[in-house]
């Protein structure tokens, strides 16, 4: 979802996306995830995504330092991804926390008992 939304604008701006994955993947900010050494310790796992979710939002913090007052369609985007992911961050912390199921898919991390477009 992140990567749709930031794509566009990296052209828009004249730049461009590396040809080879890997050379893209190790320019990233934040480190490659990687099953933990206690991998069956649910906890385990959700330390791991819970520091990858701290890590995108520090680095998208900064692009919208950088842009803020230069660029503002370039931090309207970062500061949509922000946003998005301090709710990625909440959820795994509300996951660490109280144990809940989570449901995963495309584009956020939900309680599967109180869905945000549903009633409680
Ligand atoms: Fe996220």
């Amino acid at each position: 979802m992140h990567f749709e939304l930031m794509t566009p604008r990296i052209y828009e701006l004249g730049g461009r996306l590396p040809s080879d994955i890997r050379k893209f993947a190790d320019m990233a900010a934040c480190p490659d995830a990687y099953l933990p050494e206690d991998w069956k310790d649910p906890k385990s796992i959700l330390k791991v995504l819970l520091g990858a979710e701290q890590c995108t939002i520090r680095m998208w913090s900064e692009v919208c330092y950088i842009t803020i007052g230069k660029d503002p369609r370039t931090y309207d985007l970062a500061q949509r991804i922000v946003t998005e992911e301090v709710e990625h961050e909440a959820s795994s912390w509300s996951c660490f926390m109280g144990g809940h199921r989570v449901i995963f898919d495309a584009d956020s991390l939900e309680r599967d008992h109180a869905p945000r477009n549903k009633p409680v």
